[in-house]
C-alpha cells in the first residue's frame, strides 16, 4: 500500500511483518524464548496448581473484565458456568453487569471465586461489599490499584452512555454514577482517587480474605506490598487501557522477582506474583511461570470467547489452553508446574532493546 493508505501505526506493523525476513521479524517482535529439556519421560504431565491456596485445574485464572452483557445476554454467568465445570477460578468484577449474588449463585459447590474491587469514595459501601463477598464464600480480594482515574478510552468516549449497556446492576451496587460520558467513565465515577497505602491496614481489618494488589508495575511497589503483609500482586498494565506506554506485566516480572528474593527464597508460599496482559497461548503462561509467577490472568481472550458462543465458547477456550499446556510442557520437559524454572527460558532480549 502507498503511504496515503496508512491510517495508524498498526498498519506499519502488518507491513513490516510482510516485508521483513522471518529472522528480523522474530527479533523485533518477540523477546522470550524457551530452552527446552529433553529425555525426561513426559508421558504424564500435570498443569494443575494452587492459586492463593485454592486448587485450580489450570495455571490460569479469569481476570475481571467489566460489563459482560455487552458481549452476550448471560454476561459473566457464561464464565461462572464454564469455570465451574472445568475447575477454573473466576475473578468477579465490581463492574459486572450481572448482580454479584447472581454470579455467586451460579457457582457449583466448591467452586472458587475471587472478587476484583474498585474502592468506593464511600468506604461503607466498600466495607459492606467486601464483607458480603467473604460471607458468600469468595476466597480472595484483588484491589485494582492502577485506575485512580480511568484512562481515556477514546473509542468508548465517542459512543457516550446510551441506554442501559448492562450498567443497571453496577448502579445498584455503587452510587455516584454519571450518564454524560462514555460508558467507562460513567460507571467508574465512584472510584476513589485518594486511595493510598494508608488504607491497606483498614482493608486487612475488614476481611480475612487474602488481599492482592492488581496493577503493580515496579519492584518498589512490589516490596511495599510484601512489607504491608499482603498476599500478592498482579503485575499488569490493565491491558494497556490505563497509563499510556506503561511496561507490560511480563516485562516487569524478572525485576520484581529479583527484588522479592531479597526478602527470602522464591517461590515464597506467603506471597504470590501474578501476571496478566495479552495472554493468548499456553506458551505465554509457561514463560511467566518459569520466570517466577504463580499463575497468569486472562481477560479479553475469555471475554471474546463467550460473545458468539456463550458458555460453550469459554469451555472451548479452556480446552484449547489445556491442550496447548500438555503439548508445550511435554516439549519443554516440564512434568508439573513446579518443574518450570528460570533456566527453561532465555529472556536476555527482553531488556536489550
Ligand atoms: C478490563 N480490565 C479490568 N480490570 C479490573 O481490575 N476491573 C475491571 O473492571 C476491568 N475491566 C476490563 C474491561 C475490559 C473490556 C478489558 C479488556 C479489561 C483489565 C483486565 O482485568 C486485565 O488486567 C487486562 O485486560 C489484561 O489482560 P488481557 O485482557 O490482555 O488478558
Amino acid at each position: 500500500p502507498s503511504l496515503d493508505e496508512i491510517v495508524n501505526l498498526h498498519d506499519f506493523e502488518a507491513i513490516a511483518k510482510a516485508i521483513l525476513s522471518p529472522k528480523a521479524w522474530a527479533y523485533y517482535s518477540s523477546a522470550i524464548w524457551f530452552r527446552p529439556r529433553i529425555l525426561r519421560d513426559v508421558s504424564v504431565v500435570d498443569w494443575s496448581t494452587t492459586i492463593l491456596g485454592q486448587r485450580s485445574s489450570l495455571p490460569v485464572y479469569i481476570s475481571a473484565t467489566a460489563l459482560g452483557k455487552l458481549g452476550h445476554p448471560d454476561g459473566e454467568l457464561n464464565l461462572t458456568r464454564a469455570a465451574g465445570k472445568h475447575g477454573v477460578i473466576q475473578m468477579i468484577p465490581t463492574l459486572a453487569s450481572c448482580a454479584f449474588d447472581e454470579i455467586v449463585d451460579a457457582a457449583v459447590p466448591g467452586q472458587v471465586q475471587f472478587l476484583q474491587l474498585y474502592v468506593n469514595r464511600d468506604r461503607e459501601i466498600t466495607r459492606k461489599y467486601v464483607q458480603h463477598a467473604e460471607k458468600r464464600g469468595v476466597k480472595g480480594l484483588f484491589i485494582t490499584v492502577d485506575a485512580p482515574q480511568l484512562g481515556r478510552r477514546e473509542k468508548d468516549m465517542r459512543m457516550k452512555f446510551v441506554g442501559d449497556s448492562g450498567v443497571a446492576k453496577v448502579q445498584e451496587n455503587q452510587s455516584g454514577i454519571r450518564k454524560d460520558e462514555g460508558v467507562a467513565r460513567a460507571i467508574s465515577s465512584f472510584i476513589d482517587p485518594s486511595l493510598s497505602w494508608k488504607d491497606i491496614p483498614w482493608f486487612r481489618s475488614i476481611t480475612n480474605m487474602p488481599i492482592v494488589l492488581k496493577g503493580v508495575a515496579t519492584p518498589e511497589d512490589a516490596l511495599m506490598a510484601y512489607d504491608y503483609g499482603l498476599a500478592g500482586i498482579v503485575l499488569s498494565n490493565h491491558g494497556g487501557r490505563q497509563l499510556d506506554t506503561a511496561r507490560s506485566g511480563v516485562e516487569n516480572l524478572m525485576e520484581v522477582v529479583a527484588a522479592l528474593k531479597t526478602r527470602g527464597p522464591w517461590p515464597n508460599p506467603k506471597f504470590e506474583v501474578f501476571v496478566d496482559g495479552g495472554v493468548r497461548r499456553a506458551s505465554d503462561v509457561l514463560k511467566a511461570i518459569a520466570l517466577g509467577a504463580s499463575a497468569v490472568g486472562v481477560g479479553r481472550a475469555f471475554m471474546y470467547s463467550f460473545c458468539a458462543y456463550g458458555q460453550e465458547g469459554v469451555e472451548k477456550a479452556f480446552e484449547i489452553i489445556r491442550d496447548e499446556l500438555m503439548m508445550n510442557m511435554r516439549l519443554l520437559g516440564a512434568r508439573t508446574i513446579d518443574e518450570l524454572s528460570p533456566e527453561m527460558v532465555d529472556a536476555n532480549a527482553l531488556h536489550s532493546h
